[in-house]
């Protein structure tokens, strides 16, 4: 149970994606902030590709600077497809040969850690992102941006849930702008090396994506609340409580991705989430409560001078485009996905609180 991911959730995101992946067969992927949780899903799932549908593997190099990677994402995996490097997307990377697929999803993703590096949150987003998008110029590569959910500010209410036109409702300065603005420039990066020099690019909007392989330290709300339960200590719920968001299955989130990957718009922005349900967090402990059932204690408290406030009141994706242009449809109830991932932690946690 210590492994940071379910074998039957790789091979659940292998199946739903049929024969789409083929596509990758003999290419050359470079994946960038490959030890993060998502990061590291991207490389189980190509390994498992290679082993069972590509005809030719597809070769992944793998970049990322761990900063935020964490124990489980510096021990490497062992697969002759996939090479590790360690390096600073902050400085160009040069790579040799050929290169099909960029992927960036390097970045410092957790409030706690933005809060902490706000300049190397705000450098990988931007001059990362422009660095990358050379390369993709030069390789002639199609590039796969991680963008945010956040991007969207906190988002009128006549626009939950929201939409790709909808613009935002964002603050330049604050304790989340160097998250928010850097994402937002990340996207224009990408639209300009879309429109001027013919790069095929996609941006996704991933909207609070869980599940086993998500560090104990992480700091975003279910490892929180899954680190409190397995030290029997009462969860801490920041704010009013009240604040409503969805949260998707990791399984879910990965076809979400490479249905981009290999079927995105040229140019488009993807919203990747789950719409139902939008709750709020003191909702989401009761719900938590029905899985494992039995009561969960919790406190509402005020934030900790250690995470950045001003969070969106409410964050509820409108999957509508994905669905018509990707295919895209998440199937993973939230009750299943809290089952499998509290499941997961209660055995990989050491409940540090
Ligand atoms: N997981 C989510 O719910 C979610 C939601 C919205 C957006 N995103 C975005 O998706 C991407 C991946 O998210 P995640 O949850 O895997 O985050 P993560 O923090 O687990 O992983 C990001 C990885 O990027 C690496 N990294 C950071 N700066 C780097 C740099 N300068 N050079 C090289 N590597 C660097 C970190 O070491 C880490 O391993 C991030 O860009 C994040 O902002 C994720």
């Amino acid at each position: 149970m210590s492994r940071f991911c379910l074998d039957s959730d790789i091979a659940e995101i292998v199946a739903r994606l049929g024969p789409a992946p083929q596509a990758l067969a003999g290419k050359t992927v470079l994946l960038c902030g490959g030890r993060g949780f998502l990061g590291r899903y991207f490389c189980e799932v190509f390994a498992r590709l290679n082993r069972t549908l590509l005809k030719a593997p597809c070769r992944v190099v793998v970049l990322d600077n761990l900063i935020t990677a964490g124990e489980e994402g510096a021990r490497l995996d062992d697969d002759a497809h996939l090479r590790f490097a360690k390096h600073d997307l902050i400085a160009p990377y040069r790579a040799e040969g050929g290169v099909d697929f960029i992927i960036h999803a390097a970045g410092i993703a957790s409030p706690f850690y933005y809060r902490a590096y706000p300049l190397e949150t705000l450098e990988v987003a931007t001059v990362g992102t422009k660095n990358l998008l050379e390369l993709a110029r030069e390789k002639q590569a199609r590039f796969l941006f991680f963008s945010s959910s956040e991007i969207y500010g906190d988002p009128d209410p006549k626009h939950v849930p929201t939409a790709e036109s909808y613009r935002g409702n964002v603050a330049c300065q604050g304790p989340r702008a160097c998250y928010d603005e850097s994402k937002r420039l990340g996207e224009t990066l990408c639209h300009i090396y879309h429109e001027r020099y013919g790069i095929h690019t996609n941006t996704i909007r991933p909207f609070n994506i869980f599940g086993p392989g998500m560090q104990e330290a992480d700091y975003r709300v279910l490892p929180n609340f899954a680190s409190r339960i397995k030290a029997g200590q009462p969860l801490k719920v920041y704010g009013t409580g009240n604040q409503t968001r969805t949260y998707c299955y990791i399984t879910d989130a990965m076809v979400g991705f490479l249905l981009v990957l290999l079927r995105g718009v040229p140019g488009e922005a993807y919203n990747i989430g789950n719409p139902v349900p939008e709750i709020s967090v003191v909702e989401l402990v009761g719900r938590i409560e029905a899985v494992l059932g039995r009561p969960v204690a919790h406190n509402v408290v005020e934030y900790p001078d250690s995470y950045p406030a001003d969070e969106p009141n409410r964050r509820c994706p409108d999957i509508r485009k994905a669905r018509l242009q990707l295919r895209y449809e998440p199937g993973v109830p939230l009750d299943e996905g809290l089952r499998r991932f509290l499941g997961w932690s209660e055995g990989a946690y050491r409940g540090e609180g």
